[in-house]
C-alpha cells in the first residue's frame, strides 16, 4: 500500500471510529435504510450478489456531510438484504486518475469474482471552466476476488477514446455481458451541452471500443449521468430493455419532473442488449417514465441476485437541493441514505417497483385500528412502521401522518404528498397522476419514508424529520388498512 493510501485509509478510520455524539444519538438515524457511518452518502455503486453475499458500494464523503472533500467508495454487504455489514473503504482517491474522487459505477460478477468499473475523477489546475476543459474522467477498473481483496487499479478508458464532441462530463459505467460480449453505457455531456449515454464494447473487459451512441429525439437535458441498460421480462415471457439514466436540465411540469433533476427510464426493444450496429440509437424522450415521485430520489441502479430478481436502489437524495430545502442531519455530521432494496416486474409495457420480499420480515407488533368517525385512526409507539390499505373505495381520500404529513388522493387519480411542519425541513409538496388510486403502502424509518401506489406502478420517496417518535395515523376514505411497528429481526 502506498503512503498516500494509507494516510487517508487512517483519516477515514479515524472519522468513522469517533463521529460526533449528534450523529450516534441522532433519533433520526436510519434502522433498516443504509446511511453513511459519518459524513455524506450519494450514489448507489458496484451493485451485485457475488458467492451469496449482497454488496452495495456508495459514493462516500465521511469528511464532510455537505459532500465536498475527498469521495471513495463505501462498502457494506450483507446475506439477506436486511443486516447489513460496514466494510471499510476499499476504493479511495489515491491514484492521479482519481484524485478528485473515485466517482460512480458498477459490477460485474464473474466465476472468479466481481470486476468493479468507475470514474475517475480529476480536475486540473487551471483557468479552466471544467466542463469543456480541465477535466479528467477515466474509466478505470479493480477486480474484487472471492476472499474480498481488491486488485489494483486499471485504466481502461481516458479522455482521447471519447467522441471529440463530447465534453469533459463522461461518467459512472454500468458494465454486462450480452450475445458474447461485454458491453458498457457511460454517461455523457456533448460539447453543445446534451445529454447522452455512449456504449463501448470489449471481448476482454480490457480493451474496449466506441460502439454508439443514445441520442434523445429532442433537446432532453444537458447531462445524462448514471445509466443502466437492462432486461426486463413480463409474465407473457416478452423481453424489453429499460434504458435507466439520471437527466439533468428538464423543465418542471405540472405533475411531473418536479425535482431539481430527474431520474427515469425508457422501454427499447430487447435486441439492444446484445446488438450493436454502431448507428446511434434515438431515444423517444415522451416514453420517458420517472422512478419515483417524491422529494429524495435520484442516481438509480440495478442488478441481478442469484434468484434472478431485478432489484433498484437509488440515492434517497438529490444533488444542488439547496436553497430550497436543508436536511437537518448535517448539523449532527451525517447526511443521505439508500432507498430500500425495489423488485422490479414489467406488467402490460409498466414497470413495477415493490420491496424485496425479505423486507416483511421487518413486521413487528400490528397496529390498532379504530373507527374515529368516519375516518380510521392508529397509534405508532415508535417511529418505525408500516402502513397498507388495499382495495381502495372509488373517490378521494386522505392519510395523515401526526401533524407532519397529508397524503391525499382524489377521483381523478390525482394524489398530492404535502409536509404541514417543520418536518418538511423546507419541503413542499409533489403530485402524480394515476388512473385511479386503488393501495397504498407506506414504509416509515424514522426520517425517511417510501411510499408505495397501487402494488408500485408509482412510488414516492421523502425525507422527514418529525420531532415526536411515534405518530398519530389517520386514514379517510379507506375502508380497511392494518399496518405493523418495524424492527430488524435478531
Ligand atoms: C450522481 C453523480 C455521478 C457521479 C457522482 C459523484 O449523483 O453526480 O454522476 O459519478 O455523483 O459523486
Amino acid at each position: 500500500m502506498n503512503v498516500l493510501t494509507e494516510l487517508i485509509l487512517n483519516e477515514i478510520r479515524r472519522l468513522e471510529a469517533a463521529p460526533a455524539p449528534g450523529l450516534t444519538q441522532d433519533p433520526w438515524r436510519l434502522h433498516f435504510h443504509l446511511m453513511p457511518p459519518v459524513g455524506w452518502l450519494n450514489d448507489p455503486n458496484g451493485l451485485c450478489h457475488f458467492n451469496g453475499r449482497y454488496h452495495v458500494f456508495f459514493q462516500y464523503a465521511p469528511t464532510d456531510p455537505a459532500g465536498r472533500g475527498i469521495k471513495v467508495w463505501g462498502h457494506y454487504s450483507s446475506e439477506d438484504l436486511l443486516h447489513w455489514r460496514y466494510e471499510g473503504t476499499p476504493l479511495v482517491s489515491d491514484a492521479p486518475w482519481d484524485c478528485h474522487g473515485v466517482y460512480s459505477g458498477s459490477a460485474l460478477v464473474e466465476a472468479d469474482g466481481v470486476k468493479l468499473f468507475y470514474t475517475g475523477n480529476v480536475k486540473f489546475d487551471g483557468d479552466f471552466d471544467y466542463v469543456n476543459a480541465g477535466r479528467g474522467a477515466a474509466t478505470l477498473r479493480v477486480d474484487m476476488d472471492a476472499a474480498g481483496r481488491f486488485s489494483k487499479k486499471m485504466k481502461l478508458l481516458d479522455t482521447p477514446d471519447y467522441p471529440a464532441h463530447y465534453s469533459c462530463h463522461i461518467r459512472d459505467p454500468k458494465v454486462w455481458r450480452a450475445g458474447g460480449l461485454y458491453h458498457m453505457v457511460l454517461g455523457g455531456r456533448t460539447r453543445d451541452s446534451e445529454g447522452r449515454v455512449l456504449r463501448y464494447l470489449s471481448e476482454d473487459l480490457k480493451n474496449w471500443r466506441f460502439g454508439q451512441e443514445f441520442v434523445p429525439d429532442r433537446p432532453f437535458g444537458f447531462m445524462w449521468e448514471c445509466p443502466d441498460l437492462f432486461p426486463l421480462t413480463d409474465a407473457r415471457g416478452e423481453e424489453r430493455a429499460l434504458l435507466s439514466f439520471s437527466p439533468q436540465g428538464l423543465d418542471k411540469e405540472a405533475e411531473r419532473r418536479q425535482n431539481v433533476y430527474q431520474a427515469g427510464y425508457v422501454l427499447l426493444p430487447a435486441s439492444c442488449l446484445s446488438e450493436c450496429s454502431g448507428e446511434a440509437c434515438t431515444v423517444a424522450t415522451e416514453g420517458f417514465e420517472e422512478w419515483d415521485y417524491g422529494f429524495d430520489f435520484y442516481a438509480q441502479q440495478t442488478f441481478a441476485d442469484a434468484r434472478g430478481r431485478r432489484i433498484l436502489i437509488a440515492w434517497a437524495g438529490l444533488p444542488d437541493i439547496e436553497p430550497d430545502y436543508r436536511n437537518p442531519t448535517c448539523e449532527r455530521g451525517w447526511q443521505h441514505a439508500l432507498t430500500l432494496p425495489r423488485a422490479l416486474s414489467l406488467r402490460e409495457g409498466r414497470v413495477f417497483q415493490w420491496p424485496v420480499e425479505e423486507l416483511e420480515r421487518l413486521r413487528a407488533e400490528a397496529l390498532d385500528f379504530s373507527a374515529e368517525g368516519e375516518r380510521l385512526r392508529a397509534e405508532t409507539p415508535t417511529d418505525c412502521w408500516e402502513l397498507l390499505a388495499e382495495a381502495l373505495p372509488e373517490g378521494g381520500g386522505e392519510l395523515l401522518v401526526g401533524e407532519d404529513l397529508r397524503f391525499s388522493w382524489d377521483a381523478e387519480g390525482l394524489c398530492r404528498l404535502e409536509f404541514l411542519s417543520a418536518a418538511g425541513a423546507g419541503r413542499g409538496r409533489r403530485v402524480l397522476r394515476l388512473a385511479a388510486l386503488r393501495a397504498l403502502r407506506l414504509i416509515a424509518d424514522s426520517s425517511l419514508l417510501e411510499l408505495y401506489l397501487n402494488g408500485g406502478e408509482k412510488v414516492m420517496t421523502s425525507r422527514y424529520y418529525p420531532e415526536r417518535r411515534g405518530q398519530t395515523l389517520r386514514l379517510s376514505g379507506v375502508a380497511a388498512a392494518r399496518g405493523w411497528t418495524l424492527r430488524l429481526p435478531d
